[in-house]
């Protein structure tokens, strides 16, 4: 069975955690999309991990990690991932591979991404990764990928004609002294000589293992309302976050796929910028945020948090293919009276069910919400782990019937025990 796992909201909703759980069931775990912008936490035995860059499986013992053609990559944020697993006592031996078709990030990237956002009027709130500008490189035809990293000629003439252009780009937009290429040339020809035992051809091995029968899990980064075409652009990320990239992004045909999993948590969350119809007042944001540790898991930043918005999550559905979907932190909204769900906005007096495309209807669309009674404990006996407060399962089944989606998995703590499968 080759699943895709997606998010179905904007980011963070808590993939890693369901990755992890669903890479025991799996043979490869693949990431085909985003880079290092991605912060995926798993928690296994009291230990937690954060990864940008690796997929979330890689805790499980033999199983195979991709990072595929689509990932962009930061080799030191790679290294510093493979360092701290194998300080963990993670055996990486022949478990992780990397696509010769990635492409790289270079300090350009990341300087450029944090100096347009100054500029910027109206700020997208990118994380600086370089996530944007590595892209707009590919797409323009000047990227260099892993390959390159392999062949010093092939990198000395990439990155060479890269600087020429850039470096007066730098100086006279910017006022920035623009880059040496010594120096990015020297490192970035060690980081080639570090992961060459790693990079191969991913779409090959992927086919190859199709071909054997075993399963793969895609490992979605971000979330459907951060994609570069469906999300609330320009407020998005620069990678198709939807269930197609992971196609585009590992060299696997649509027909090979065989289901695509949606997650989302049971209210919504959002860092940086951009338009959220159901925010929450600034004060029950605060609440909501330190009851579920809403902090970027790569910024820090704090999260914007508001109710669940069915709206957009059945706009996800419809998008990614979704027939099964993971909720995630119903335990955060344990102790409220009331819980709203977001059902339909209005914009100019009109009702509207459907998510719009105009950035501005959306930006002045006022929620509307139907409101369903809380619950104080949302696994009200420990002994009887399966069972959930009955309120739980009425606003679940409420969101399964406006979604059109089943929900199997209800995650209630970080933890791999606080997690419900249902039939
Ligand atoms: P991702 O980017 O989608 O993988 O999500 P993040 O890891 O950035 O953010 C999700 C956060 O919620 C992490 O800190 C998880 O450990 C945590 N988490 C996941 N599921 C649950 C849950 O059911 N309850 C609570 N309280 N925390 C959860
Ligand atoms: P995971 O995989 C939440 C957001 C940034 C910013 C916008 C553009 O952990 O769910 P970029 O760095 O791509 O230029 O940022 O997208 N963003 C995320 N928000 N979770 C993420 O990843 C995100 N990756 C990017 O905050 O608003
Ligand atoms: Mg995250």
């Amino acid at each position: 069975m080759n699943i895709i796992l997606v998010g179905a909201q904007w980011g963070d909703e808590g993939k890693g955690k369901i990755v992890d759980i669903l890479a025991k069931d799996a043979d490869y775990i693949v990431r085909y999309q985003g880079g290092n912008n991605a912060g995926h936490t798993v928690v296994a035995g009291n230990k937690e991990y954060i990864f940008h860059l690796i997929p979330s499986g890689i805790l499980h013992k033999g199983k195979i990690c991709c990072i595929g053609n689509g990932v962009v990559i930061d080799p030191a944020i790679l290294l510093k991932e493979l360092r701290d697993l194998r300080f963990a006592g993670i055996n990486l031996t022949n478990r992780l591979k990397i696509s010769s078709l990635a492409h790289v990030i270079l300090p350009y990237h990341k300087i450029l991404d944090q100096l347009r956002e100054t500029k910027r009027a109206h700020k997208i709130g990118t994380t600086g990764r370089g996530i944007g500008p590595c892209y707009a490189d590919k797409t323009i035809r000047c990227g260099i990928r892993m390959v390159d990293l392999l062949n010093s000629g092939v990198l000395r003439d990439k990155l060479k004609d890269n600087l020429k252009e850039k470096n007066e780009i730098f100086k006279k937009v910017y006022k920035h002294p623009g880059f040496n290429f010594s120096r990015i040339y020297k490192e970035y020809l060690n980081y080639g000589r570090i992961f060459s035992s790693y990079i191969c051809n991913t779409q090959r091995l992927l086919n190859s293992a199709i071909g054997e029968k075993k399963d793969i899990l895609f490992e979605g980064a971000q979330g459907t309302f951060l994609d570069i075409d469906f999300g609330t652009y320009p407020f998005v990320t620069s990678s198709s976050a939807t269930a197609g990239g992971a196609c585009i992004g590992s060299g696997v045909s649509p027909v090979r796929i065989n289901k695509v999993i949606g997650v989302a948590k049971a209210y919504t969350t959002r860092v940086g910028e951009g338009p959220f119809p159901a925010e929450f007042p600034s004060k029950f944001a605060k609440v909501i945020r330190d009851k579920g540790n809403e902090f970027g898991a790569t910024t820090g930043r704090p999260r914007r948090c508001g109710w669940f918005d069915s709206v957009m999550v059945k706009e996800a559905v419809l998008l990614n293919g979704i027939s099964e979907l993971a909720i995630t932190k119903i335990d955060v909204l344990e102790g409220l009276k009331t819980i709203k769900i977001c059902t339909a906005y209005k914009y100019k007096g009109k009702l509207f069910r459907e998510f719009p495309a105009d950035l501005q209807a959306l930006k002045n669309s006022k929620p509307v919400y139907e409101e369903m009674a809380g619950w104080d404990k949302t696994v009200p006996n420990l002994c009887h782990y399966q069972k959930l407060h009955p309120n739980v399962n009425k606003y679940l089944k409420k969101l399964q019937d406006i979604l059109n989606a089943k929900i199997s998995i209800v995650s209630v703590g970080s933890s791999r025990e606080d997690t419900i499968f249902l039939d």
